[in-house]
């Protein structure tokens, strides 16, 4: 009861965030975190503040536009400076690629008694996310999300640090733990699945960076229409792949689809990350071109009478 009035409370003060670097998945919960934000809903998580890094200008400037100008119902800001970014948020996310992670961590300064810590860097385990920031292990998280976190749609799969659903701080008081807070907060963007352990969200990890070769697949589905058809257009090739995938969000009316939504999907895929490394492994293993097409040779030339099936 306690826990839910003071996540109450949160939910409708608001809260401050920060992001460290400005990249694909940063700007996908940024934008995530927006649309609860304004959405007309007591039990969804308002924003009180947010600022995220300059970096990749590009994308950094996009999230101004969008939010900036917004009807301002939460301050916004963009610095140069990753100590300020700390400085100002009670909810740091860390979305930087896993080569720069420590080193990032060991330049700032945070203040334990504050800070809560959520690591989007796969690579970098709770231990060594405490020990880089100087947090205590209750108040560092791992989170591993898809950047469709923004339309809240697909499941975050979340790691914390500490285990209670409260804790004390030194006064006594009952504070929220990090694990209630984080839940409320990705339920109203899609939803999560919080894991009690690291071996647990390593095991569940597999899942999402398969995501990497699904997409391939459907590319390379694609693609074979393309191949082997004499009329079929590129955009009813890509309506007929994505929609058999039922992402009927991307999928569209004839006018609207994104014929290159398939590349779309596989160049939002962190560079060096392990999504690319699955769909990179898969197709070095001949999985695309040896397996995947062969297989849909396979089949036509059976649809056609031309063959019962059989590998010659
Ligand atoms: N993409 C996904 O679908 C996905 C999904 C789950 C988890 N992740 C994880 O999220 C992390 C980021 O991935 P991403 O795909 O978003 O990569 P990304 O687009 O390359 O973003 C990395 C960001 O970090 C910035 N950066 C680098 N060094 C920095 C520093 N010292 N201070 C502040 N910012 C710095 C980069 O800025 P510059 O461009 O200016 O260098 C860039 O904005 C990775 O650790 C990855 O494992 C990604
Ligand atoms: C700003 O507020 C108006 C009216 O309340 C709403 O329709 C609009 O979607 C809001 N802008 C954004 C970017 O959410
Ligand atoms: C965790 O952070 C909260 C503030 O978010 C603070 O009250 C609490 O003392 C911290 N917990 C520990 C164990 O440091
Ligand atoms: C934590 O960092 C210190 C140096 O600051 C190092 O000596 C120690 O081995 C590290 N511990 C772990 C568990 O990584
Ligand atoms: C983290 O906080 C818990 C609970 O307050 C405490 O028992 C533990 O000693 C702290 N760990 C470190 C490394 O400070
Ligand atoms: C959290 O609790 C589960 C059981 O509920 C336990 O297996 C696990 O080791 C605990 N994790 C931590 C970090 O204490
Ligand atoms: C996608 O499918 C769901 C469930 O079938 C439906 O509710 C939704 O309206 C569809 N969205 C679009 C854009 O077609
Ligand atoms: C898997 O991919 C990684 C990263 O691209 C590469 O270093 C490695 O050689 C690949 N291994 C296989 C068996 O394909």
């Amino acid at each position: 009861m306690d826990d839910d009035n003071s996540i109450n409370d949160v939910m409708k003060n608001g809260i401050s965030v920060g992001f460290i670097g400005c990249g694909t998945i940063a700007s996908s919960i940024a934008t995530g975190l927006v649309l609860a934000h304004n959405k007309e809903n007591d039990r969804v998580t308002k924003i009180k503040s947010m600022i995220i890094s300059k970096r990749s200008e590009s994308k950094s400037n996009e999230l101004k536009e969008k939010f900036d100008n917004d009807n301002s119902s939460f301050s916004f800001d963009i610095t140069e400076n990753n100590q300020e970014i700390v400085n100002q948020a009670d909810i740091i996310f860390l979305t930087v690629l896993p080569t720069q992670a420590k080193d990032v961590l060991n330049s700032l300064k945070f203040d334990p008694k504050r800070h809560i810590l959520i690591s989007l860097v796969s690579t970098t385990n709770l231990e060594q996310l405490a020990n880089y920031s100087k947090l205590n292990l209750s108040n560092v998280s791992k989170m591993i999300c898809l950047p469709s976190i923004a339309r809240h749609e697909g499941i975050a799969l979340l790691c914390c640090g500490g285990n209670d659903s409260t804790s004390n701080d030194d006064t006594g008081d009952k504070k929220i733990s990090n694990k209630v807070l984080l839940k409320s907060i990705f339920n109203s963007m899609g939803g999560c699945v919080v894991l009690d352990t690291e071996y647990d969200l390593e095991a569940c990890m597999v899942t999402t960076c398969t995501m990497g070769p699904l997409y391939g697949t459907m590319k390379k589905q694609r693609d074979w229409l393309l191949d082997n058809t004499n009329g079929l257009t590129k955009t009813d090739a890509t309506n007929l792949v994505l929609k058999q995938f039922q992402d009927n969000d991307s999928a569209d009316t004839e006018d609207n689809t994104d014929i290159d939504m398939l590349e779309h999907l596989i160049n939002e895929q962190t560079p060096g990350g392990l999504n690319e490394q699955a769909l990179k492994n898969y197709s070095i293993l001949g999985g695309l071109h040896n397996i995947q097409q062969k297989v849909m040779d396979l089949i036509v030339n059976r649809i056609r009478g031309i063959s019962n099936g059989e590998i010659k």
